[in-house]
């Protein structure tokens, strides 16, 4: 299994033989990346498109392994300007960009024989987690900060039947948790974005990008525990060293302001992260204080020439709102993309630029985060009829 690849860590360099269970480097604990140790041959969009869209798609570009699936990404990319789309993963199976992780990391876990999993989560992660384990035939136990986890994800880890794990403490105090418990020894395979086989699945996203409309000028998306944002960059710069494109988009990372580790360090212009121990927002997806993926998100933002912006909750909100306007549902976390678009608009971001907003899950996950009005109200048939009428006036 995973002969193609070998496992390079960031920090120090080693190399090591790729193996579902080093996650992170045995001699100096950094973060490892899949490489492949010879070019993958014969691979062409021409030869993508006989199959389906998704992340198996480009499984030439993937570990070669049985694959766990529900048919995830494949998703919409929305026009919403004149050169302004929206990568809408919200279209995922369980609702989120975590999906195409999971379909990786999972069909490993599965032939190396794995019976349970772990993940720490702001609640994404959780319900993918839990949904691929129930498919795999897995057990799954999901550590959660009390209280900050979205009810609609909650609800689906609740129905995919993981073993539900409350922390008083942020999503970083679990992570902590996860990586203490984890192991070939307890025998629960982490599945945290620090588990590099979930961002070879979540790199599929830059493919999809280039796929429909070629390199776009800008990906722009939320940074939490800066997975993402690692996996993308890492899908541009393999097409290009397969030469399947000729040039690169530059990355543009939104935080919230009350958890902004990674953009308030690079707008100081300092080499690590400003670490907070109370991370807030309303975007709780990226409540995260300590990215743990930072070292490659530095090497992302740095090599892309790319660009961090930090939101406040209420231009969170506001994006929200007026994504919602256009049709497009998001949770508040991937309206944090469209907020922060519009501050580098005329900035960084010129309006000739075509650009690409990753939304990176459904508005449904987080029903509390936006206010409901007060509906009309009839008490009958005839008042409701007489009440519409006269709004539609
Ligand atoms: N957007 C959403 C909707 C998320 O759920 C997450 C992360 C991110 C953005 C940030 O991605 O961590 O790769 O930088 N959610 C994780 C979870 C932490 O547990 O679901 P990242």
């Amino acid at each position: 299994m995973l002969g193609e690849y070998e496992l390079r860590c960031v920090k120090c360099g080693r190399t090591y033989r790729a193996d579902p269970w080093t996650i992170v480097c045995p001699h100096c604990g950094g973060l490892l990346e899949p490489v492949f140790r010879r070019k993958p041959l014969g691979v062409s969009w021409a030869l993508f498109r006989t199959r389906k869209f998704g992340v198996w798609r480009y499984k030439e570009l993937l570990p070669r392994v049985r694959p766990i699936s529900m048919g995830e990404g494949g998703t919409p990319l929305i026009k919403i300007g004149e050169r302004l789309w929206v990568k809408y993963e919200g279209s995922n199976p369980t609702g989120s960009f975590k999906d195409r992780g999971m379909t990786v990391a999972v069909s490993l876990a599965k032939e190396a024989n794995v019976k349970s999993v772990i993940c720490a989560s702001t609640g994404n992660t959780s319900a993918s987690v839990a949904a691929y384990a129930s498919r795999a035939g897995m057990r799954s136990f999901v550590v959660l900060p009390r209280k900050k986890v979205a009810r609609g994800k909650l609800a689906q880890a609740v129905l995919h039947g993981a073993t539900i794990v409350e922390i008083d403490g942020p999503f970083d105090a679990a992570l902590d948790v996860v990586m203490k418990v984890s192991g070939r020894e307890s025998g629960l395979y982490p599945l945290n974005s620090i588990n590099p086989w979930r961002l070879e699945g979540q790199k599929t996203l830059a493919f999809e990008i280039v796929d429909e409309i070629g390199v776009p000028d800008w990906v722009v998306l939320p940074v939490g525990n800066a997975g993402n944002i690692s996996a993308i960059w890492k899908g541009f710069k393999e097409m290009r060293e397969l030469g399947l494109i000729d040039k690169m988009p530059r990355l543009a990372g939104i935080q919230a302001a009350g958890a902004s580790p990674i953009a308030r360090a690079l707008k100081e212009g300092l080499s690590e992260p400003i670490f907070t121990d109370n991370p807030e927002t309303v975007a709780t997806a990226i409540r995260i204080g300590r990215p743990v993926n930072w070292p490659k998100a530095f090497k992302a933002l740095s090599e892309s020439r790319g660009v961090v912006e930090i939101v406040t909750d209420g231009e969170i909100l506001e994006a929200q709102r007026k994504l919602g306007k256009m049709g497009v549902g998001v949770e508040p976390a991937s309206a944090a993309s469209y907020a922060g678009y519009l501050k580098l608009l005329g900035r960084e971001i010129s309006p000739d630029d075509r650009v690409v907003l990753v939304a990176t899950g459904h508005a449904l996950k987080d029903p509390d985060a936006f206010p409901f009005p007060e509906p009309v109200r009839a008490s009958s048939v005839d008042e409701a009829v007489e009440k519409i009428r006269g709004l539609a006036l």
